[in-house]
């Protein structure tokens, strides 16, 4: 989901920081890294100026591409030397019977056959699988949401819900979910394979089974499933990971908006205020009006079947997508896989909303490299821990196991299924740290480190005022946030033998977002950080093939900028200095940078274009005030989320 949507859920007014930069150091984070670089060149200002800009940054990043200015524009844009190609666009073909996109027929069996909306996820996996082919792969692809009133021509925010059609209500609903597709290199040109025997469309009516934990739980029971054990569809897919044996795992993210009705006739009102319901954002697709599953009235537990990690296995077009219930219930993000030292496999997870968890998930059993079959029910056993940062700059991962420490059978947790099914009542009992919005996470494949994005939360609180779960603490240092965050969490092992299963980790704050030329925003980069470097909102995260970081912003933009992808190193003298390299179209957010084994080819998903008006940064309420109409720019089309390719003109590996 867009953070401008969610603002818009939640508003608050905007506050003078209540924190200084003075006031984040003496809070105990003095030892930080980052910072130790900073102090020595600004001494006792809260300031941090531009020392030196990109002349500094030339000297110690081991980036070598010109920077872009910062620029907030209708259409996009990238460096000097680099070349940007639209590989796929909303609409467009997936399959070679695919219809042509013609926004004005769309419906529901068009849909099916191209390609998604709101593209989020995106990996690129080299075929074969487990190959370092760097010109012929499958595309992975989320599709986060749908908007219907900048999808489709004469809608506006305030008359979209009266006003579709059926044929469209099914087109959103073949629109989200994800799309799978081989896509080659053909001369400097990449394209959809339109013949891939993997291409492959799942969405709001693929069949999908249930199990871990919550399967056949009688909360998940419905007329259609007495079983509780199939579900129709995946809804809210944002972003995800890619297990060792080559399955995709989709976060779910908040799909409660799509459901109809009054969600006050529910009968667990402690999970429904739990989980934080906004009743403007209520029925956001009109989906009730033909799928009465999707009715809280009609089928009150079908909600409890959404908001699960979802395992596809992107190999094999007619397996069944299994929602598995042992890693928890929340607003997925992502699903960040590594492999412990002894072969368990451990997922990474956060619960993207304000005040929310970091999550992991450590299986029982190790994987079986030699069996991909093996696998298959891997993710169905282990254990589901929750974080708990400490000051002295170490993390503890608490166990979410129902009988254990606080989750009692008094306590409502008597098993498994009463776990997963209030992952967020189970962590709120035993104390996990609530951060600051917490996106992206990715695992470091050189050192072993990880990097998590905090992507803002403009309602944390100073210390000492309101609740205690709401104030700064050491993990999330600025009270209120509205620019976000970067965490370094250090598993004990060191690079070479990194145990991503153990129970206890070291972190640090890796840079604290916003400008550095404002002393009140407390921002901390590298001290040659130029201008155009510093970022807000991260979201998604990736790294190259050199272990550089890569930055994807989304966010309600700052002053002179639209959501870009900014890179930087993570050791060296050039430490957490970022550098802009591209710049999406005013309203859009960029997602999951992901790359070619070669590492000469990034793809970029461009998520929402247009959602702002261009004027003067608000929602965009229809096609006609939206903030661009990118990347066809013809009258009568609406902007397109699309799937971009970066490379150098010279072929040589990005960023370097
Ligand atoms: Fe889908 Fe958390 O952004
Ligand atoms: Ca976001
Ligand atoms: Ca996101």
């Amino acid at each position: 989901m867009s953070d401008r949507q969610k603002t818009r859920a939640r508003p608050n007014p905007r506050r003078a920081f209540a924190q200084t930069y003075g006031e984040v150091l003496a809070a105990g984070i003095e030892r930080r890294s980052v910072l130790k670089g900073l102090l020595a060149i600004a001494g006792s200002s809260v300031a941090m100026p531009f020392i030196g800009g990109e002349a500094k940054a030339a000297e110690v990043s081991t980036l070598r591409f010109n920077e872009l200015k910062r620029v907030r524009d209708r259409e996009d844009h990238w460096p000097e030397g680099y070349g940007r190609q639209i590989l796929v666009r909303w609409g467009d073909a997936l399959f070679a019977d695919s219809p042509a996109f013609d926004v004005a027929k769309l419906d529901g069996k068009a849909a099916e056959r191209q390609f998604g909306y709101n593209n989020d996820f995106t990996y690129y996996m080299p075929l074969t699988f487990g190959s370092d082919s760097s010109d012929h792969g499958l595309m992975i692809v989320s599709h986060e949401y749908a908007t219907p009133f900048l999808m489709f021509p004469g809608l506006t925010d305030e008359d979209y819900r009266e006003k579709l059609t059926d044929d469209q209500i099914r087109a959103i609903m073949a629109s989200v979910g994800l799309s799978i597709f081989e896509v080659r290199k053909a001369g400097d040109k990449w394209e959809v394979v339109l013949d891939g025997k993997l291409n492959r469309r799942i969405h709001m009516g693929t069949e999908m089974a249930i199990s871990g934990p919550a399967a056949g739980d009688d909360r998940l029971k419905t007329k259609a499933d007495p079983a509780g054990k199939t579900v129709f569809g995946t809804i809210s897919n944002c972003n995800g990971g890619i297990t060792p044996w080559g399955t995709m795992l989709s976060g779910e993210e908040g799909s409660m908006d799509v459901f109809a009705g009054d969600f006050k006739t529910l009968a667990n009102q402690e999970l429904v205020e739990r989980q934080g319901w906004d009743e403007e954002d209520n029925d956001i697709y009109g989906v009730g009006r033909i799928e009465p599953r999707f009715r809280f009235e009609e089928e009150p537990n079908e909600w409890m079947r959404f908001d699960w990690v979802v395992e596809i296995d992107p190999l094999d077009p007619t397996a069944r997508p299994v929602k598995r219930t042992a890693l928890g219930r929340f607003t997925h993000e992502g699903a960040q896989c590594a492999v412990a030292a002894d072969g368990r496999v451990v997922v990474f997870m956060g619960d993207d909303d304000d005040f929310e968890y970091l999550y992991r998930f450590v299986s029982r059993d190790p994987w079986n490299p030699n069996d991909r079959a093996a696998n298959r029910d891997l993710l169905d056993n282990g254990t589901l821990s929750v974080a708990k940062f400490s000051s002295d700059g170490t993390m503890q991962w608490l166990p979410l196991v129902a009988g254990e420490g606080a989750l009692t059978a008094e306590a409502g947790f008597k098993r498994q299924a009463d776990v997963v099914l209030n992952t967020r009542g189970a962590a709120d009992l035993l104390g996990a740290t609530p951060m600051d919005a917490p996106e992206g996470f990715v695992v470091h494949p050189k050192t072993g480190k990880l990097y998590v994005a905090m992507t803002e939360n403009e309602d944390r609180l100073a210390a000492g005022e309101g609740e205690e779960r709401e104030q700064v603490n050491p993990a999330n240092p600025r009270g209120p946030n509205p620019h976000g965050h970067l965490l370094e969490l250090v598993p004990p092992g060191g690079a070479e033998k990194p145990d991503f299963a153990a129970e206890s980790f070291r972190w640090d704050v890796f840079v604290l977002c916003g400008n550095p030329a404002e002393a009140g925003e407390g921002a901390m980069f590298h001290p040659a950080t130029s201008e155009n470097g510093w970022f807000t909102d991260p979201d998604n995260l990736s790294v190259d093939l050199d272990g550089r970081l890569w930055v994807a912003t989304d966010g309600p933009p700052p002053a002179g900028i639209a959501d870009a992808l900014f890179v930087m190193d993570t050791e060296g003298e050039g430490r957490a200095l970022p550098k802009l390299f591209y710049v999406a179209p005013v309203g859009s957010e960029c997602c999951s940078p992901t790359f070619t084994p070669d590492g000469k080819t990034v793809f970029v998903s461009i998520q929402h274009p247009g959602e702002l008006r261009f004027d003067d940064d608000e929602d965009a309420t229809s096609i006609a005030d939206a903030g661009t109409n990118w990347p066809d720019f013809k009258d009568g089309l609406p902007a397109r989320p699309a799937l971009i390719v970066l490379s150098r003109n010279d072929k040589e590996t990005l960023g370097s």
